[in-house]
Formats: structure tokens, C-alpha cells, sequence
């Protein structure tokens, strides 16, 4: 039996993630620690949730006795940590809550892990996932992010995600804390909180609202299939070199305006418009402050250390993505009725 705690598993990637392991490892014990937060939702979770090795905590990773007293009752063996504020427009308006969340809250995951580990590392893991937007912007080309690019944050989201990993590096350089660190980029799927591109755009199609573009569309993401990331993420926990930094992407870019374009035709399609009915949403609007033009990762490392590779193809993953969302329309108006927020009092009543 191992106990793993996993942090932010009622986000987007956590909730992946927390399904993954919940199912395929029977004799691990799968600690989901969530705070709830606007982009916490336990109804990510409902295929999993009777599971006998599943459970739930509710709690802030800035609450330091709390998280100390989690680690002391399930005996934690293995941490892999995704709690945090994720969202760039978010974090411009309003940078503190990112520092407390990112910065902070991680620094508490680390010394509870550590004040409960002892020393006694053998078996202990702590992985720290992480974004490939900590190493800043790339010019249009052919240069990727590998991992031994030069951090360069921009936003104070990624400042904070830059700060953070260096407070993991910190305590393996100085502590001997079993460290593992990825960087990963644009993740992409179900389950994805509507305020980020890819589900806020076909939400918006669906109900011919306009779709902001920001700047003219020319920037570039990585786009990957999040249960890819997820499987990747498995992979490092479980091989990867304890002290080590894998990036993981999906070789896989796209400039804003054509990805929107895609989304459209696909959107349209799939509710059987006419193509073109919706290309009069396009909506060019005023850029984002200090708008990253390029993310591309170079995740040859994780291919040739521990054979991980992308499964699915861009095209076929927007379909099942653009298919679940429209299927899934009580999820989408749950979140933005604000009804999701209910799911923990009737699930494990009042706190
Ligand atoms: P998300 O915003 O969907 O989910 C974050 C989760 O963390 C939520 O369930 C929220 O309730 C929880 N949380 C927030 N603050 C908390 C706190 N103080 N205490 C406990 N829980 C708290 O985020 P996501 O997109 O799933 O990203 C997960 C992780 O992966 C983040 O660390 C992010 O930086 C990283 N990441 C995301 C992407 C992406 O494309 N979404 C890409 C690379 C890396
Ligand atoms: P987003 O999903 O917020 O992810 P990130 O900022 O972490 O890359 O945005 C993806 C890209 O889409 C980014 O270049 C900003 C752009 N974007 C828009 O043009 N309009 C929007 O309404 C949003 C949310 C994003």
C-alpha cells in the first residue's frame, strides 16, 4: 500500500489525473487535497468517487497545521502537486492571490513533506508539476524550450510558477528532499474550467456569443491532450530521476487565429450548422499586457529517458474535445451558473 496525496485534484488536469490513478493502481491510496476554489469542481470526479481507495480532503495548502496533520494521518508516501492559481488573466488582475497559492502554499507542501519525512527518504517522492510558461517567450522559428533554457517569466503567473519551482530545487539542493519537477505545456480536454481558450470558445459558440481574440491571433501555444499529460505525469512519479526536470508537450503548435478557426468549423459542425455560421463571432479585442508570443517544449527527453510519447493526433483530440463539451452541456452550465459549488455540501455535507 502507498499513500499518495495529490494536490488540486478537482481542477482540470488534477481531476485527469485522480481518475488515472484511482482506477489503475487498486493498492495505492489516492488522496485528493482540494481547496474548492472557483476552479475546483468534485463533479470532475464523480466516476471515481465511490472508489474504496479515493478520498477527499478539503483544504487550503496555505494552511500549514492543516496540511502538516493530512501528512501525519494518511502517512504520506509520495506527493504530487498541482494545487495552485492557473489562469494569466487572473493573475494580472490580481498577482497576490497567485504569490500566497503558488508561491507560499507550495513552500508549505515542502516543509510538511519534509518535517514528515524525516530524513527517512527511501520510497518518498515529491513531484511539482509545473508550466513551460516559466522560461518566458520564443520568437517565431524553430527554437523550442528544453530543459536547460533559462527561466524568463513574464506574466505573474508564471512568476510565480518560476518561484515555486525554484523553491522545490531549493529543498533537494539543501534538504535532500526527493524532488521531481515537469514543465508542461497548453493542456487541452474535458472537464477544462471555461474561462481558458479551447472551452470558453466552443461554450461560446454554442450560444453565438462573440469570441475575443486577443491582439490579432498570431501568438503560439503547444497544444496536448490532457490525458497524455496525465500518463506522462504517472510515468515521471513512478521512473523518472528523483532531482530531475522532464518537459513534456505535444510538438504540437498552432497560431490563436487558426486553432480558433478549426474550433469554429468544428463546433458548427458538430451542431449541425452550415460551415461558416459562426465565423461572424471572430472578435478581435485588445491584447493581453505582456501577451507570451510562443510556447514550444522539446520533450525528447521524456521520449528517450522513459518512452513517453504523444497518443493522439491534434485533429482527433479537438473532435473528442468539441464532442464532450457539447454533450456535456449541464457540466458547462453548472460551472457558469455557479450551481458546481454545491457539490461538496451534498456529497459530504456541511463543513
Ligand atoms: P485548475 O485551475 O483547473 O485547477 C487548480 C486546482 O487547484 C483547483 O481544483 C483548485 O480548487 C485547487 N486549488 C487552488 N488553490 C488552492 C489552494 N490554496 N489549496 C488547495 N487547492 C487549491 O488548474 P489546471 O489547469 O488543472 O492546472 C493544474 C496544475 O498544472 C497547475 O499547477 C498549473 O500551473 C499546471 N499546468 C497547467 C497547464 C494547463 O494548460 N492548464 C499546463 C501546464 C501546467
Ligand atoms: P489560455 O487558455 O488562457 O492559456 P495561456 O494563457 O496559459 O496560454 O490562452 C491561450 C491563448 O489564447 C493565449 O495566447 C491567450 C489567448 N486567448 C484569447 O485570445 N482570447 C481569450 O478569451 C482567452 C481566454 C485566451
Amino acid at each position: 500500500m502507498k499513500n499518495i496525496l495529490i494536490t488540486g485534484g478537482a481542477g482540470f488536469i488534477g481531476s485527469h489525473l485522480v481518475r488515472l490513478m484511482v482506477k489503475k493502481y487498486p493498492d495505492y491510496q489516492i488522496i485528493n487535497l482540494d481547496a474548492l476554489t472557483y476552479a475546483g469542481n468534485l463533479a470532475n470526479l464523480k466516476e471515481i468517487e465511490q472508489y474504496p481507495n479515493y478520498k477527499f480532503e478539503k483544504a487550503d495548502i496555505c494552511d500549514f497545521p492543516t496540511i502538516q496533520s493530512l501528512f501525519e494521518k494518511y502517512q504520506v508516501d509520495g506527493v504530487i502537486h498541482l494545487a495552485a492559481e492557473s489562469h494569466v488573466d487572473r493573475s494580472i488582475k490580481d498577482p497576490f492571490s497567485f504569490a500566497r497559492t503558488n508561491v507560499m502554499g507550495t513552500l508549505n507542501m515542502l516543509q510538511a513533506a519534509k518535517l514528515a519525512w524525516k530524513g527517512n527518504y527511501i520510497g518518498k517522492v515529491f513531484y511539482h508539476v509545473s508550466t513551460d510558461e516559466v522560461y518566458g517567450a520564443l520568437q517565431s522559428g524553430m527554437e523550442l524550450f528544453t530543459e536547460q533554457t533559462k527561466y524568463d517569466p513574464h506574466s505573474p503567473y508564471s512568476a510565480s510558477k518560476a518561484s515555486s519551482d525554484h523553491f522545490v530545487r531549493a529543498y533537494h539542493d539543501t534538504y535532500g528532499l526527493p524532488v521531481k519537477i515537469s514543465n508542461c505545456s497548453n493542456n487541452y480536454g474535458s472537464y477544462q474550467f471555461p474561462e481558458k481558450l479551447i472551452p470558453l470558445f466552443i461554450n461560446n459558440i454554442r450560444h453565438n456569443k462573440p469570441l475575443p481574440v486577443y491582439g490579432k491571433g498570431e501568438n503560439v501555444r503547444d497544444w496536448l491532450y490532457v490525458d497524455d499529460h496525465a500518463r506522462a505525469i504517472d510515468l515521471i512519479f513512478h521512473q523518472g530521476k528523483i532531482g530531475d526536470t522532464y518537459n513534456i508537450g505535444g510538438f504540437n503548435e498552432w497560431k490563436n487565429i487558426d486553432l480558433i478557426k478549426l474550433l469554429i468549423k468544428v463546433t458548427d459542425r458538430l451542431l449541425g450548422r452550415p460551415e461558416g455560421t459562426s465565423d461572424h463571432l471572430l472578435t478581435f479585442v485588445a491584447d493581453r499586457a505582456g501577451h507570451d508570443l510562443r510556447y514550444a517544449i522539446d520533450s525528447t527527453k521524456l521520449k528517450n529517458e522513459l518512452g513517453w510519447m504523444p497518443s493522439l493526433q491534434f485533429q482527433e483530440g479537438i473532435e473528442k474535445t468539441v464532442k464532450w463539451y457539447l454533450d456535456n452541456q449541464t457540466w458547462l452550465d453548472e460551472v457558469t451558473s455557479g450551481e458546481y459549488q454545491c457539490y461538496y455540501e451534498k456529497m459530504y455535507g456541511k463543513m
